[in-house]
């Protein structure tokens, strides 16, 4: 999960990294009125989308009063930036800038251990820089055990050049960001400028972050950093079953046991719709994984059958550990379910193979369900999806 820049700073703060103040509003008012607030005399108006170069695009800008920050709050709010929608901004300290470094921390999972990169030269195109200039982007691995301590930090500063006078206090501040790093389960940490200002002090005045989904089991807090407004309902109702699931905007749902199984599904329903009218294309993955008993089925049914652009819908399982025969059961408990629940089916396609093929397929010519086709190649299953797909 990538957080908003006023996220960062936050989580920046709680872990004792030197940031700024800010104040996160969603109005040219309240923009006006956290300016005020601020008390500076220099603000910084920033545009919050989980995207970069916001500052080329117009979405960082400078105001010398709360009636320009709010103005400015104004221009920026609603503003497109590479596709993304500005609907928050942050009113930021304005600071002092004497120079810009470069700092990041990732996962450089060839390796096995976390990569640490950092520059003097930071502000600009970090990626301009490291291909014209490689030599002033320094990169030094670090261990995950040890993380970075103090003589990671010292052997950091030391490769990036700083100058002996800073080192000290720059190092410090990778110490801060590295247990950030470490204690929150990050992937990636980047300060994108670190700062020296006029007086000398060293602060974090851009924060990328990004979380380890993963984790989140023991990372509770997290769950509260995710962005409802952006995230797509029916993505948040399957998080909520705990189902693996990515919304798509074909009209074709899918369902399969395996992840590998269900992305070769996903190119074969949109190789097939190639040939109907109104080219049906998948509107999700999801994986019910191994065990797919019938709640998890109907669970996932539930959701595809909530998505209005579905029009119909493909069961593509190949029975494994779990057989096609339970799998079968599923399916015909999850139509109960649903029916219980007052949920319309959709015309469904069923392929089944694998362990227990033919004991499965009979169970669902037995159960007779309404609008549950069988067919038994995914190739065959998918032409025919496509073709209820474009009828409907
Ligand atoms: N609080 C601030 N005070 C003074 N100058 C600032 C402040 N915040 C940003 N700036 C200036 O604006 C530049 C761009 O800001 P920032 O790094 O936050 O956005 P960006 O780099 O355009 O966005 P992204 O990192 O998403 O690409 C900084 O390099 C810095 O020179
Ligand atoms: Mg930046």
């Amino acid at each position: 999960m990538d957080l908003y820049e006023y996220q960062a700073r936050d989580l920046f703060e709680s872990h004792g990294v030197p940031v700024l103040r800010g104040i996160t509003v969603t109005t040219a008012e309240e923009a006006g009125a956290a300016a005020k607030e601020l008390g500076t005399p220099v603000v910084v108006v920033k545009a919050q989308v989980k995207t970069g170069g916001r500052g080329k695009a117009g979405g960082v800008k400078i105001a010398k009063s709360p009636e320009e920050a709010a103005e400015k709050a104004g221009e920026i709010l609603g503003m497109d930036i590479k596709g993304h929608t500005v609907r928050k901004v942050m009113i930021a300290e304005g600071a002092d800038i004497a120079e810009e470094y470069y700092f990041s921390l990732l996962l450089d999972r060839a390796n096995r251990c976390y990569l640490a990169m950092c520059s003097v030269e930071g502000g600009m195109d970090i990626e301009t820089l490291a291909e014209e200039r490689p030599e002033a982007l320094a990169k030094v691995q670090v261990d995950p055990l040890v993380g970075i301590d103090r003589a990671k930090a010292d052997e950091i500063v030391a490769a990036a050049n700083f100058r002996e006078e800073d080192r000290a206090k720059i190092a410090e501040v990778l110490v801060t960001l590295g247990e950030v790093y470490a204690k929150e389960d990050a992937t990636l940490v980047e300060v994108n400028p670190l700062i020296k200002t006029a007086d000398g002090r060293i602060i974090a005045l851009d924060g990328k972050v990004t979380l380890d989904g993963n984790a989140e089991f023991r990372q509770p807090h997290h769950l509260e950093l995710h962005d409802i407004d952006a995230t797509d309902p029916l993505e948040i109702k399957a998080k909520e079953k705990n189902l693996n699931y990515v919304k798509l905007d074909g009209n074709v749902g899918v369902i399969g046991n395996g992840a590998g199984l269900v992305m070769s599904t996903l190119d074969v329903v949109a190789y097939a719709g190639e040939e109907f009218p109104g080219k049906p294309s998948p509107a999700n993955f999801l994986d019910i994984g191994g065990g797919a008993n019938a709640e998890v089925m109907a669970a996932g049914l539930d959701v595809i059958l909530g998505d209005e652009q579905v029009k119909a819908v493909l069961v593509n399982v190949f029975g494994g550990i779990t057989a096609c025969d339970a799998v079968a059961d599923g399916i015909v408990q999850a139509y109960a379910i649903l029916e219980s629940q007052g949920i319309e089916p959709k015309p469904l396609v069923v392929r089944l193979d694998g362990n227990n093929a033919e004991l499965g397929r009979k169970i669902l010519d037995e159960a007779n369900l309404p609008g549950l086709e069988r067919v038994d190649t995914m190739d065959g299953a998918a032409r025919r999806v496509a073709e209820l797909a474009s009828q409907a």
